[in-house]
């Protein structure tokens, strides 16, 4: 007899996890299966935590090297790589044992191996250390993630062509390292070699940087990364890449058709990723997939098939963690018949860069396009208090809100601690703010936070400090 759950979940990232919780919580009996051996995805795993603990160990090199001009002496600065690294796994190891214990502490059962379906509720378990194991779900979700897209014909080996995975674990720095594919991955990346001192190339198909961000934000962010040494290459369309000797060959033709030769010690490809549902069995079992490969669901994430559920990167919407941990919550309220629900308007996006780009709600390129009515108020990190005295005086403040209403419809920040402040607007808009509410706030001094406030007096043009 096969074990029997109310629910079980295929894969342990952010969404699977977080899911998991919440039903047990729920007072459901639910199993979660991943195949990784360790829980958290590839957002703990391979993702957002190595790549936010490499941004910060190389912020602190980069910043030891400029002590002397702010009167700090010290010796020379001198990179240890493999300790910066075991401090990266440090980090990622601790996180992912503390979702097992989570697990645990709520008393979900926790099974190690690769899930498929095989119809009739019931999933095959298959691992390498036991026979495979057959379970039985009332609801099954699939939260099996996704992993890194590459170019046609271009295989990654993780040594010279690299996928993130291999970007955030290199044992030198390159000397030269091209990047394709201005977007998160890229430019974070690009920013933690680069700091280490190598010589980081971005090649991107597009006329801009990070595409879907608010068009002023991504030009200003481009024009302070190129300040940091990060060269770009824009209206670039790569033909080939080849291994040659030590490092790599990369043919490119720009708009104009004029080819241009990259070489470099590695090339990290960074051009998006696609939904991972390799041995689900999808087919077998009739679930439909869209053209990009992402499960279709209906808006209680459910499947064309009953009781079988998806939710996090292997269905549409943005490929990030916190979406997917939303995701997660709200079907297990909806199994357990309560109201689960996500704010699609509302999930934040973040780039952790120095500085910090941040965002919510719409940007100007998209209220254009809908013929919205509206109103634009900014304010710069050079007049607030906070920046100038430690230094931090790039980026700005933007707030649009609707010109009638005066409701807040989207915030988009470049600046220092970009990524915390955003939070603050999240929450205003949840609660449906105006650029009013948020004037009349009263924000600490001094403080980044100030500059919000700035904005938001700026939609009326009656900013104080500039
Ligand atoms: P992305 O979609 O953010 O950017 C890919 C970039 O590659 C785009 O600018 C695109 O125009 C360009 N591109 C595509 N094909 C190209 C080609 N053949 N030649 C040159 N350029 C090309 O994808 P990325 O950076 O790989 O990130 C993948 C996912 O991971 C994203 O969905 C992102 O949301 C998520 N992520 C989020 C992070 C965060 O929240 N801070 C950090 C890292 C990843």
């Amino acid at each position: 007899m096969s074990e029997k759950f109310d629910v079980i979940i295929i894969g342990g990232g952010p969404a699977g996890y977080v899911c998991a919780i919440r039903a047990s919580q729920l007072g459901l009996k639910t199993a979660c299966i991943e195949s990784r051996g360790a829980l958290g995805g590839t957002c703990l795993n391979i993702g957002c935590i190595p790549s936010k603990s490499l941004l910060n160990l190389s912020e602190a090199f980069s910043k030891a090297q400029n002590f002397s001009k702010i009167g700090i002496e010290t010796g020379e600065i001198k990179l240890n790589l493999p300790k910066m690294m075991q401090n990266k796994d440090k980090a990622v190891t601790i996180l992912t044992k503390g979702v097992e214990f989570l697990l645990k502490k709520n008393k979900v059962t926790y099974i190690k191996g690769k899930g498929s379906l095989l119809g009739d509720n019931k999933i095959s378990i298959n691992s390498k250390d036991s026979e495979i194991k057959i379970i039985e779900g009332k609801n099954i979700i699939i939260s099996t993630g996704s992993e890194a897209s590459t170019l046609p014909g271009i295989e990654f080996d993780e040594v010279k062509i690299l996928s993130s995975t291999g970007a955030l674990s290199m044992s030198r720095v390159p000397k030269k390292m091209i990047i394709i594919g201005a977007g998160y991955i890229g430019l974070e990346m690009g920013s933690v070699w680069s700091r280490l001192g190598s010589d980081v190339h971005v090649i991107e198909y597009l006329d801009h940087i990070t595409p879907g961000l608010d068009i002023e934000i991504s030009n200003e962010f481009m024009k302070i990364l190129k300040k940091q040494k990060i060269n770009f290459h824009l209206n670039t369309k790569v033909e080939k890449i080849s291994k040659i000797g030590n490092g790599v060959t990369i043919e490119t033709l720009d708009r104009q058709n004029n080819k241009k030769l990259f070489e470099g010690d590695v090339v990290l490809i960074s051009v998006g990723r696609k939904p991972y549902t390799k041995n689900l069995n999808l087919e077998k079992v009739g679930i439909h997939c869209d053209e990009k490969g992402r499960i279709e669901v209906n808006s209680n994430f459910e499947t064309n098939v009953k009781n079988i559920y998806a939710i996090g990167d292997v269905i549409s919407g943005p490929m990030l963690a916190h979406k997917a941990e939303e995701e997660g919550i709200a079907v297990a309220e909806l199994i357990a018949g309560q109201a689960g629900h996500v704010n699609y308007n509302l999930i934040p996006g973040v780039i952790y860069t120095s500085p910090e780009v941040a965002y919510v709600g719409k940007n100007e390129e998209e209220l254009k396009k809908k013929n919205l009515d509206y109103k634009v108020g900014k304010f710069p990190f050079m007049a607030n208090s906070r920046a100038k005295a430690i230094d931090q005086p790039e980026g700005f403040v933007k707030i649009l809100a609707d010109h009638k209403t005066d409701k807040v419809l989207g915030v988009h920040i470049i600046g220092p601690h970009a990524g915390e402040m955003i939070a603050e607007m999240s929450v205003a808009m949840e609660f449906g703010a105006s650029s009013e509410d948020i004037a009349r706030t009263c924000h600490a001094h001094p403080t980044f936070s100030e500059a919000i406030k700035e904005a938001a007096l700026s939609v009326d043009k009656r900013q104080i400090h500039s």
